[in-house]
């Protein structure tokens, strides 16, 4: 089955042509069935082109983590590699080189306990929804074979977690456990996480960089409470880190922050490529501890392609382009550029903050320590207004969501703004230019007060006869127009 977003066709079925498509076709072009004879393509590049003019602008989408601009010779290098299917290692040993450097250069940014020579074990996805869903395999499986092992049952796994792993639970049938969250204090809470922990528990699964909020986890407070329950009890419950933004900050602007490998008890970390590991949508990673962290029956061989090529992915083909593109960002930027890369993101972040709570009208729920990013809301306490205010900076071409929290703080309606590298310090000020009168042309839309004029009214007829019935405006409170207009019927007096 193939979903579609739209629940019925477009209205028109058909290209007619277009301004410039028209040199090139003159008969419609089906858009739901495949046309019977083939069109130039250059009608069929014109044709698509100006149809995506109407999607919104990528740099001005405020809503995605993901990214939206690369530098030319990235572009250039990710077109030159289109045609290369990621799966056929033996066929692009370079390719599969890149991917093992970056592999490795990520679980040596992430602090994993190898010595200079040994390889690390992890592997490239395309996003951290896939690679969520592997680490999570991996625990499932750990769990069970332990438990198999002790005579135990294994047929109710379950993991805890604040947020983002449901997909997983609900694919791969493990009970989830949700710590939820309460006003005030957005992320899982350590201490009630731990509570419910349980034999079946394959994991507690941690996030560095709350989507709503940015906000990292604590966990360090989560490994050392779980360490002591741990002891108490003889179980080995392990911990995941959800770090799909938060991986490529935390490393660079506060490496004294411990959330990684350094605390025992993770055992993998996954993070988004494509959020701020720079590359375009379609990469993501899943680093292991070890690779007895790894359940080796996960891993396929596979070798009619060539030699063995051991694979753990949920697909097969992809492309090749954003793993290289990858690692062009790596050795382009080294840690240093990373580095002045975040610290511009934070720095843009601070002005919008700080120009957004200028106004009065929000409160800002974003910590300074996190992804950087600007979670409001309004003051006012009707959840109408995050919605309507998207709607009016979408008029100057900002994609701004608006979105209730999670249940039990639904009440609360939040507006985010996501930073990403190519979201500087002018169009920072420009956005806060446009919030203003965004905000004059909300007020203009609630608040303007509600003339109440009182007409006194008369019905009769036409001053001649055969002339149209009248109703006359005899007093008027505010103003004082004397006005006789048509009455289409009734020959009443009365006053509303
Ligand atoms: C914390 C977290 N985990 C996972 C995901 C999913 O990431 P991806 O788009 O790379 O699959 C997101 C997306 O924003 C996220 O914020």
């Amino acid at each position: 089955m193939v979903l579609t977003q739209v629940q019925q066709l477009d209205e028109g079925s058909s290209y007619t042509s277009s301004v410039f498509a028209s040199r090139y076709v003159q008969d419609p072009v089906p858009r739901y069935e495949l046309g019977t004879s083939s069109i130039s393509k250059e009608a069929a590049y014109q044709l698509i082109h100006d149809e995506l003019l109407l999607d919104g602008s990528p740099r001005l989408n405020l809503a995605s983590f993901v990214t939206t601009w690369m530098e030319p010779e990235c572009d250039r290098l990710m077109t030159e590699t289109a045609n290369k299917n990621y799966v056929d290692m033996d066929e692009y040993p370079v390719t599969t080189e890149l991917q093992n450097r970056c592999v490795n250069i990520i679980a040596r940014l992430f602090n994993v306990p190898l010595n200079v020579k040994e390889a690390a074990v992890g592997v490239g996805t395309v996003g951290s929804s896939e690679a969520i869903m592997l680490a999570g395999l991996a625990f499932k499986r750990r769990w069970q074979n332990r438990r198999r092992a002790e005579g135990k049952p294994y047929d109710k796994p379950n993991i805890v977690t604040g947020a983002n792993v449901q997909k997983f639970a609900r694919y791969f049938e493990v009970e989830l456990k949700e710590v939820k969250l309460r006003e005030g204090f957005y992320v899982m809470d350590p201490e009630k996480a731990v509570e419910m922990v349980d034999e079946n528990t394959i994991c507690v699964a941690a996030i560095l960089g709350s989507t709503l909020t940015g906000e990292f986890e604590d966990v360090k407070l989560l490994n050392n409470l779980l360490t002591q329950k741990n002891k108490r009890t003889g179980w080995d419950t392990p911990i995941h880190v959800d770090a799909a933004s938060g991986g490529f900050i935390a490393p660079f602007l506060y490496p004294e922050l411990e959330w990684d490998f350094r605390l025992p008890l993770v055992k993998s970390i996954n993070v988004s490529g494509h959020k701020y590991g720079l590359v375009y949508a379609g990469v993501g990673w899943v680093i292991w501890r070890s690779k007895e962290d790894l359940p080796d029956e996960l891993i396929f061989h596979i070798n009619y392609l060539g030699a063995d090529q051991p694979t753990f992915t949920l697909n097969f083909s992809k492309g090749s382009s954003q793993i290289i593109a990858q690692y062009y960002q790596f050795l382009r930027l080294g840690f240093e550029g990373y580095r002045n890369v975040m610290n511009n993101c934070m720095e843009s972040a601070k002005i919008l903050r700080e120009g957004l709570d200028a106004t009065g009208r929000f409160d800002i729920i974003s910590k300074e320590q996190g992804v950087p990013l600007v979670a409001f809301s309004f003051k006012e306490r009707d959840k109408t207004l995050a919605f309507k205010f998207s709607n009016l900076l979408r008029r100057f071409g900002w994609i701004v969501p608006a979105y209730t929290l999670p249940p039990d703080l639904e009440n609360t309606t939040v507006l985010r703004v996501v930073i990403r590298e190519d979201f500087g310090r002018t169009l920072a000020e420009k956005f806060l230019s446009h919030v203003k009168m965004a905000l004059k042309e909300l007020d203009s839309m609630i608040r303007a007060p509600v003339p109440t004029i009182r007409y006194t009214i008369e019905f009769g007829p036409g001053e001649n006869a055969g002339d149209e019935p009248m109703v006359k405006v005899v007093k008027q409170e505010v103003g004082g127009i004397q006005k006789s207009v048509p009455l289409l019927s009734g020959k009443t007096k009365g006053v509303c």
